[in-house]
């Protein structure tokens, strides 16, 4: 089926100018960039972005990581999109990720990890909802 998954190039691969491989990457895949935005993230957007994670020893990090730079959010398009967007990022832990894949070929530790996905369509839906309205969002039909 037809699906919409929500992606950010975080702020690592961002200060290493990897925007437009990155979404290369995205579209030679057959996903379509439906909407996109640039951010600096503040602390309460990150926080709440992230709030399924509060309670991890892990999140802190993560908001600073997350706050320290900007960042592109964005909606891709495409059959299978989130499980799509799944395998072209790899593992979470850049070690673990396949060859190909752009946490392997971009990301240098867990927390710099160059991409963001949603990892199921609730999630999903809530995380494009968290950063677009929906007259943002231009679907390619
Ligand atoms: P992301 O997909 O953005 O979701 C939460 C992020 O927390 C994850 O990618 C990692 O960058 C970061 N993180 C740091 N440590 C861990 C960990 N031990 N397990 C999972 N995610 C982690």
């Amino acid at each position: 089926a037809t699906e919409r998954t929500l992606s950010i190039i975080k702020p690592d691969a961002v200060a290493k100018n990897l925007i437009g491989a990155i979404n290369s990457r995205f579209e030679t895949a057959g996903l379509s960039i439906v909407a996109q935005k640039m951010l600096h993230l503040s602390q309460e957007q990150a926080e709440g972005f992230y709030a399924e994670h509060k309670e991890r020893p892990f999140f802190a990090a993560l908001v600073e990581f997350m706050t320290s730079g900007p960042v592109v959010v964005q909606v891709l398009e495409g059959e299978n999109a989130i499980a799509k967007n799944r395998e072209i990022m790899g593992a979470t832990n850049p070690a673990e990720a396949a060859a190909g894949t752009l946490r392997h070929d971009f990301a240098n530790s867990i927390d710099a990890n160059a991409v963001h996905g949603s990892d199921a369509p609730a999630s999903a839906e809530r995380e494009i909802g968290y950063f677009f309205k929906s007259e943002e969002i231009c679907p390619r039909g």
